[in-house]
């Protein structure tokens, strides 16, 4: 099996009997790392959030590689084993459940989404973010484990721009889902984010959820699951006790 995505030519290959995933670079990945970077530094100036922006090259590698792994294991964050590196080729176990978007727009799995809020929250505790934290760069596992792929952007950051890139672009990729599922999946990761984090959601989240979800998910549940936003961070507090913090 084979399917292209816009950053890296992913390949089904198998392996001593084993199936693993080939990740290449293509020639227009770095035009796509850049313009990635790019928007994070646009977003962050004209959120008033004026934040660097992520390092790109050996960086990326290191952050797929064996020690980084580990570290987040130890963080209680678990991802594919990996098999080998380079700096333009990466071999990974292939895991068969699909990735997050794919199983939560197929069902109603959204305590799948309870358990990304977790590992999002364990990063954020260690004072790391994921940058581009799509549900497509989580993979379940056939007996519904979910682990985290796509580590090339991890930064040792931890700003409420950092914090919102990442709850936004994990919530803006889903936004184009149909309005309860949405809600519920919301729910879920607030809730596992919360079990972790026992902190207030930054309100810039959700301004980059909508920003982001134009391009991750735009459909025309995009525009309803936007309108309910603002009175659900309210009923989170009642909930879980936390507040919204204004930008
Ligand atoms: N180890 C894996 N097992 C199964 N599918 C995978 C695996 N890694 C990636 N994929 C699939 O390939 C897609 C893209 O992989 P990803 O690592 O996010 O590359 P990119 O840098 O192109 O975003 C994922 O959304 C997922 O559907
Ligand atoms: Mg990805």
């Amino acid at each position: 099996m084979y399917f292209v995505n816009w950053q890296r030519e992913i390949s089904i290959v198998e392996m001593n009997g084993k199936k693993v995933v080939v990740k290449r670079n293509k020639l227009s990945k770095n035009l796509h790392d850049y313009l990635l970077v790019i928007s994070y530094s646009i977003l962050s100036i004209l959120l008033a959030h004026p934040s660097a922006p992520p390092e790109l090259g050996s960086k990326m590698t290191l952050n797929e590689g064996f020690e980084m792994r580990e570290k987040l294991q130890l963080l209680g964050i678990p991802t594919p084993s990996l098999i080998s590196i380079t700096s333009s080729m990466l071999i990974e176990d292939f895991i068969a459940g699909g990735n997050l978007h794919q199983v939560l727009s197929n069902g109603r799995n959204s305590s799948l989404a309870f358990n990304a809020g977790i590992i999002t929250g364990r990063l954020h505790k260690s004072g790391y973010s994921f940058i581009d934290n799509k549900s497509q760069n989580y993979l379940v596992t056939s007996s519904r484990q979910v682990l985290r792929t796509d580590l090339a952007f991890i930064q040792k950051r931890d700003s409420i721009f950092a914090i919102s890139m990442d709850i936004g672009s994990f919530l803006g990729s889903l936004l184009g889902l149909d309005c309860k599922k949405y809600e519920e999946i919301e729910n879920a990761f607030y809730a596992g984010y919360y079990s972790e984090v026992k902190a207030r959601i930054p309100y810039l989240s959700l301004i980059l959820r909508n920003i982001l979800g134009f391009g991750l998910s735009f459909s025309s549940n995009w525009i309803q699951n936007i309108l309910q936003g603002p009175d659900k961070l309210l009923s989170y507090r009642r909930k879980f006790g936390f507040s919204v913090k204004s930008p």
